[in-house]
Order: structure tokens, then C-alpha cells, then sequence
């Protein structure tokens, strides 16, 4: 296979690979276990991304258990381009039996500069190219799902914009109603940015432009959407920032947990590559660790951000 073949290069030319000697157990009397990647942004500008996200496959691989979910939440590529698509589907596929389901939603960078329609059936041919892929329609990039009886709802733009998102009425009133068929049971969101003022913005967009690094304009209208319900996780990417304390946010109605990057570079005082996060669904609450994949070691305890627990209302 390419991977292989790939990953003998990388070791030849000293690329670390996460050690195993702390791997990753999933617990079998959790209701649902997710892996959560942000931003793995594979180009062929950088073959630095895809050697990230590779180590932190590998990490899969030695991971005890299988997890019912991998998500990695937008900007799998830089450009939009095929080859990206190929090339993070490729890698991925490597640690294949050891998710369950394979969720993606878009991010700015995979659909700007784009024609909107075909750049959507690309983006779910390469979800469905990857085992457990659950993919929408080709009439826009938001949808939902079950798993283990849990909803996912992912988002996503209604036109390409270059930086942020365009939630439209429709996908909004879509958005009302899903969350109003969860009756207050868990449930997760999926966008690839987060909501204006939220996880730390705009420090953890590096201080520029009141809305940037957010959704954009409908912020405030999704925010308004979810005050109406509960135990909402808004899960998203897009900032690049290591484990801090801006990475969860409990909003009550809604928590917002941003992603650090798997694949590029991430800002802040926490600057490993290769993190993510695993979340551990019970009865009566939701556990979330950080972990250096591309290390395979757990983030340190101590740190903010690295470990917390979220009771279920
Ligand atoms: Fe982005």
C-alpha cells in the first residue's frame, strides 16, 4: 500500500513515530467513543501534514479497542484538490479497523475557490472512500446522522466563502428541528468554525478582526438556536490552537469544544503536533482527554484543557 510505502520514508528520513508504550484504551462501558481531529489541511505544499497525520493513524493502530466514531472537523486539504482528498483518504484508511464510523465536515479551506456543487460531490466521494464513511447528499454539505443512538449534526457552508461560513434560513430552520428531535438527549454538532466570541476569540485567531476565526455572520442566529435546547456539543476546528483553557467552553445550552490541528502547526504556549481530543459518552456524563497522537502520549492532566467531565443535565 502507499502508506507503507510512505511511512518507510518517513522513518528513513527520522520523522518520529508515537511511541506505544501508553496507548490509547477505549473504555467498552462507554455509550459511544470518539475520536476528534481538527484541521489536518493535507497539501502537497507541506508533506510535513500528511507525515502528522499519518503518526497520529499509527497511533490508532496501537490503540486498544475500536472507537465508534473518528471526526475530523474541516479543512482535510489546503486547496480543494482531488489528490488531497486521495491522499488524507489514503492515510486515514491505514488505522481503518479501528473506528467504527468516519465523520467529516467541510472547512473554508476545502471548499473556497471551488464551484460549490462540484467540490460537495467530491468532498462526499472521499468521505465515502474512507471505511465508516457517513456522507450527506450531494445537495449540500449539512446532514445528520445516528450513532448508538446518539445524533450527529454536521454543518457546513451554503456558499464558498473564502474564510468563513454561510449558514442559510434553511440550513438554520434544518438546524431548529434536528435539535428539537433530540428531546435534551446529547447531542453533536459539527461545524469548522466556532461562534463569535467563543474559545477564546479573537486571541486564539491571534488578536485580528472582531469576527474572524468564527462562522461569521449567522453566529449569533445559531447561537440563539441553541439556547433553545441542551446538551449540545458544538464541536469545531479551524483556530490551530494547542490544548489550553480556550478549548472548552460551557455555555450551558451549548458546549463548545475547538479542536487543536492534527496536521499543521498549532499556536500557544501548547505547540505539540498531532493533537485531538477523545471523548467518552455515559449515562450521566461526558468525559474528554487530550492526547498528542503523534506522540502517543496523553497530554499532561495538569495542563488546561487536558482533561475534564461534563455532566449530562
Ligand atoms: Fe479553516
Amino acid at each position: 500500500m502507499l502508506i507503507d510505502k510512505m511511512r518507510t520514508a518517513l522513518e528513513a528520513v527520522g520523522i518520529p513515530q508515537p511511541a506505544k508504550d501508553d496507548p490509547i484504551i477505549i473504555d467498552e462501558n462507554a455509550n459511544l467513543s470518539i475520536i476528534a481531529w481538527g484541521d489536518p489541511q493535507i497539501s502537497f505544499v507541506s508533506p510535513l501534514r500528511s507525515a502528522r497525520l499519518s503518526s497520529a493513524c499509527r497511533d490508532l493502530e496501537n490503540m486498544q479497542g475500536k472507537a465508534d466514531v473518528l471526526m475530523l472537523l474541516g479543512d482535510i486539504c489546503e486547496f480543494g484538490k482531488q489528490a488531497e482528498l486521495m491522499m488524507a483518504a489514503e492515510i486515514i484508511r491505514g488505522a481503518g479497523d479501528k473506528f467504527s464510523n468516519f465523520l467529516a465536515v467541510s472547512g473554508n479551506h476545502d471548499i473556497r475557490a471551488r464551484s460549490y456543487r462540484p467540490q460537495l460531490e467530491r468532498f462526499n466521494r472521499f468521505i465515502k472512500s474512507v471505511n465508516g464513511g457517513i456522507a450527506g447528499t450531494n445537495e449540500h454539505y449539512y446532514f445528520s446522522t445516528e450513532i448508538n443512538s446518539y445524533k450527529f449534526i454536521m454543518m457546513g457552508s451554503d456558499s464558498t466563502a473564502f474564510e468563513s461560513s454561510h449558514i442559510s434560513n434553511a440550513q438554520l430552520d434544518w438546524l431548529d428541528r434536528e435539535l428539537a428531535s433530540c428531546g435534551g438527549r446529547p447531542v453533536f454538532v459539527l461545524n469548522h468554525q466556532t461562534l463569535d466570541r467563543t474559545n477564546g476569540l479573537p486571541v486564539t485567531w491571534l488578536g485580528r478582526g472582531d469576527w474572524r476565526g468564527s462562522v461569521g455572520k449567522q453566529s449569533d442566529a445559531i447561537k440563539e438556536t441553541f439556547e433553545r435546547y441542551k446538551n449540545i456539543w458544538f464541536i469545531t476546528g479551524h483556530l490551530h490552537y494547542g490544548v489550553s483553557k480556550y478549548n472548552f467552553e460551557d455555555y450551558g445550552a451549548y458546549k463548545a469544544l475547538s479542536l487543536p490541528t492534527v496536521g499543521v502547526l498549532n499556536h500557544g504556549s501548547f505547540d505539540r503536533n498531532g493533537q485531538g481530543y477523545i471523548l467518552s459518552v455515559y449515562d450521566d456524563k461526558v468525559t474528554v482527554r487530550a492526547r498528542v497522537f503523534g506522540d502517543g502520549k496523553y497530554v499532561d492532566s495538569n495542563l488546561p484543557g487536558a482533561y475534564f467531565e461534563v455532566k449530562i443535565d
